[in-house]
């Protein structure tokens, strides 16, 4: 392909999400009621989410169609673009052909809006007036603000401290967009207040920031909760991702032999991976990498055991890879992806094999978003850095077997809020960070008398 990138025209936006519960070898283990330990039904959720996303979330449609006030939505940024990384091969003198797609041009300037407006939407369509939810370093969180804004609903973000402290401009967009937010652990909630009785210093993390957003909206009859990766339907709506890329793989006369996506809950990663293991479900050789920090290596050291999505345990019991849902990570750690658990349909096909888990240290991922931003221009988020990484790491092996390959990877959002983290970087502020295995232990510890997975 001598074409640099490859864009879409708005037609071609797909109408369908893709549902890959439709095509699983193996039926994942059932999510589990935290009280009777039995599994939940649909009316377990209604007090958190609307119908037509509890229905979403246990569908077993192999394509559910996108209503049209959400493609005219997506159609702001929508389809965006696929990219062949010609100068990122050029500096690393690689046979392999690297191509990423773009999430970054989406008004919050990650992939993150794909699913906010269309959990948006159907809070609108069942009459909830006000929507809760966490962020971590606050892409989430500007998300959801930027989809409840155009949708008429009010919306009240916990924000992880040490993001709130470290991304004052994330906050700032949020409240462009007319949000409320307030920095987690929060006085504002039973759970906030419990956690900042026994530790006033924390800096929070995403477990604890669930469980403020979950007792805001289930103590409220006008509010319901939103998340921003992990659950099912939140990963087909980023399937939007990866169908526009097989469309534009076809238009380079290209197909990746790998694809890669760094993973926190599994969302963007599942978005562009899973219209392609479609195809590996039926026959065709493909290798899926997802990629997570060594700071919190929930695939690649965590164990596979139910534990609950957040710290005040007030979440259903999941089967997943996690570290334990009281774990909080480092401060030191700045490349995001920090979730103690991980989607239960990643997580299941990483058990199955049908996906490989890395993990890398901070240092060198930052380094190869240096390379990345010097070669092709764009930033990335700290997040997509891993991606680049793993990416990185993939052209250098093609060159050493002298192979060629191709490479498709997800650049899932822009750094420009997130400059700070890359001033630590240059500054030799930033030290790698393995997990001790005491924490790995802690996690054991404490989920070993949750029922066992089947
Ligand atoms: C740019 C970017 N990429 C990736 C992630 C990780 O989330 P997920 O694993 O759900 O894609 C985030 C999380 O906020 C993010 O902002």
């Amino acid at each position: 392909m001598n074409q640099t990138k490859v864009v879409l025209s708005e037609q071609e936006i797909p109408r369908q999400w893709y549902n890959i519960i439709a095509d699983l070898p193996q039926p994942m283990p059932p999510v589990l009621h935290p009280g009777t330990k039995q599994p939940i039904g649909p009316d377990d959720l209604a007090p958190l989410f609307p119908m037509e996303l509890i229905k979403q979330e246990v569908s077993a449609d192999p394509w559910i169609e996108i209503p049209e006030p959400i493609v005219e939505i997506y159609r702001l940024w929508r389809p965006s673009p696929l990219y062949r990384a010609k100068r990122l091969e050029q500096a690393l003198d690689t046979p392999a052909k690297i191509y990423y797609k773009y999430e970054g041009v989406s008004p919050a300037g990650s992939h993150k809006p794909n699913t906010a407006i269309a959990q948006a939407y159907y809070n609108k369509q069942a009459g909830v007036k006000r929507i809760t939810t966490e962020t971590g370093a606050g892409q989430w969180g500007s998300a959801l603000s930027l989809a409840c804004n155009f949708f008429g609903i009010e919306c009240k973000v916990y924000m992880v401290k040490i993001s709130y402290q470290q991304k004052p401009y994330r906050k700032s967009m949020i409240r462009a967009w007319g949000a409320d937010i307030v920095a987690s652990p929060s006085t504002d909630t039973n759970a906030g207040r419990k956690v900042l009785e026994q530790y006033p210093d924390s800096p929070g993390s995403l477990g604890i920031a669930i469980s403020e957003a979950v007792e805001d909206a289930a103590t409220r009859d006008d509010t319901k909760y939103s998340l921003g990766s992990v659950l099912n339907h939140v990963l087909m709506h980023q399937t939007v991702i990866g169908l526009e890329a097989k469309q534009q793989m076809e238009i380079a006369g290209d197909y990746p032999d790998v694809v890669i996506g760094c993973v926190g809950g599994g969302s963007n990663f599942a978005g562009l991976v899973f219209p392609f293991l479609k195809d590996k479900f039926a026959g065709q050789p493909l290798r899926a990498v997802a990629v997570e920090p060594t700071s919190c290596p929930t695939l690649t050291r965590g164990p596979y055991a139910y534990d609950f999505g957040d710290e005040a345990q007030m979440t259903p019991l999941v089967a997943m890879y996690t570290l334990g849902h009281n774990f909080v990570p480092p401060p030191i750690h700045a490349g995001g992806l920090r979730y103690h658990g991980m989607a239960p349909l990643i997580s299941h096909l990483v058990r199955l094999k049908i996906i490989e888990a890395v993990a890398y240290q901070q240092l060198e991922i930052f380094k190869s978003g240096v390379s990345f931003a010097r070669a092709e221009g764009i930033i990335p988020a700290p997040e997509s850095n891993h991606a680049v990484h793993a990416a990185i790491v993939e052209a250098l092996k093609a060159k050493e077997s002298g192979q060629s390959k191709t490479i498709l990877f997800n650049l899932s959002g822009h750094g420009h809020f997130d400059m700070a983290s890359y001033d630590a970087y240059f500054e030799g502020r930033l030290v790698d960070h393995a997990l001790p295995e005491s924490d790995i232990q802690n996690a054991l510890d404490l989920i070993k008398n949750y029922p066992p997975v089947e």
